[in-house]
């Protein structure tokens, strides 16, 4: 990162990136995901070093000054000593009346942090109430059911769908899925978004999902948006010529271009870049006010057809 590099106090506060409305909860575009707060260095990874407890809370914290109302996490974001959901408590409650905290359910991992197979629809219940449990809440904002594979999702969703009938979930959305699942579940119960693994350069074949799901009013969250290929390792700081050029002539990062890109792709897509670093929580935000040119984004698209 260089000393020029966009920070939030440098640029137009976050509320030029626009807002969106999940539901009925408003959210400004560049919102926060919870993943790499548990650890030092790649995610889920067996022995990983926790975070330091204190900083965790400071990123948490400075990205809600800045404006961040909306933050992605789950009850499997843990490591031997940090839960991201208790993290997220112990940081920001009572809760600011804007905040808008999305989970996710689905996956699950035991306590010694080794993954269990997925919930089946009766085990769904429990994971929410883990959720409710870690954030101190009686409701959830969003629930998305994440699942693996092709398989129908009627069940797990129609069971998530009843807790929403019961009132402790809010909105509902799905992770990790394709067009036909989204219009399985629509049949069921709204959903408000759908997140997904979506990056410049990664995974352009979801660019026509990206789309359909702007048509029916449904925002698209990529995850990875700057780890990319990275994945869990992390962002890998080797970047394409076509975008750190892009990243010069703005006097910003390559990841700050990353998540502009992904805010130019609609509206309705809103990002959740994740960090365990002050700097770059400021980083991230001021992202939001960075506006790409015509040719600038003809580059970029390129670039994001021809893959990582
Ligand atoms: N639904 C799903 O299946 C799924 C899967 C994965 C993730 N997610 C969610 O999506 C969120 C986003 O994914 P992610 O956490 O991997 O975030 P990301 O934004 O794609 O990338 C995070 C990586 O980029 C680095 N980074 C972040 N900001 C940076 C900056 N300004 N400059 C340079 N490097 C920067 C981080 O390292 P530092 O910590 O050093 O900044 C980390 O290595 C997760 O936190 C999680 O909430 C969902």
């Amino acid at each position: 990162m260089t000393s020029q590099t966009m920070t939030a106090t440098t640029m137009t506060p976050p509320t030029d990136q626009g807002t969106w409305v999940l539901g009925d909860l408003t959210v400004n575009r560049i919102g926060f995901g919870a993943m790499r707060l548990t650890q030092n260095g790649a995610a889920f990874e067996a022995g990983a070093a926790p975070s330091d407890r204190g900083r965790a809370m400071s990123v948490l914290r400075r990205a809600v000054e800045l404006g961040v109302n909306h933050i992605d996490t789950a009850a499997f974001y843990f490591s031997p000593l940090r839960s991201a959901n208790e993290l997220i408590n112990q940081a920001l409650a009572p809760y600011p009346d804007d905040l808008v905290i999305t989970t996710k359910v689905g996956p699950s991992r035991d306590a010694s942090g080794a993954w269990r197979p997925h919930a089946t629809p009766e085990q769904l219940r429990g994971q929410v109430e883990e959720n409710l449990r870690q954030l101190g809440r009686d409701h959830l904002d969003v629930v998305n059911l994440r699942i693996v594979g092709t398989d129908s999702i009627a069940e797990r969703f129609g069971a998530l769908a009843r807790l929403r009938d019961a009132g402790l979930i809010r909105h509902l959305g799905l992770s990790n899925v394709r067009p036909e699942h989204l219009a399985e579940a629509q049949a069921i119960a709204p959903v408000v978004c759908v997140q997904n693994l979506y990056g410049l350069g990664v995974r352009p074949d979801q660019d026509e999902f990206v789309r359909v799901c702007g048509e029916q009013g449904v925002a698209f969250v990529p995850f990875y948006a700057i780890a990319g290929a990275g994945r869990e390792a992390g962002a890998s700081g080797a970047d394409g010529e076509a975008v750190l050029a892009v990243a010069r002539a703005h006097g910003a990062s390559a990841a700050q271009v990353r998540l502009a890109w992904t805010l130019h792709r609609g509206p309705h897509v809103l990002a959740i870049p994740g960090t365990g670093n002050p700097d770059h929580v400021e980083e991230n935000v001021a992202a939001g006010a960075l506006r790409l040119s015509e040719d600038e984004l003809a580059v970029l698209n390129a670039f994001h057809q021809g893959g990582v």
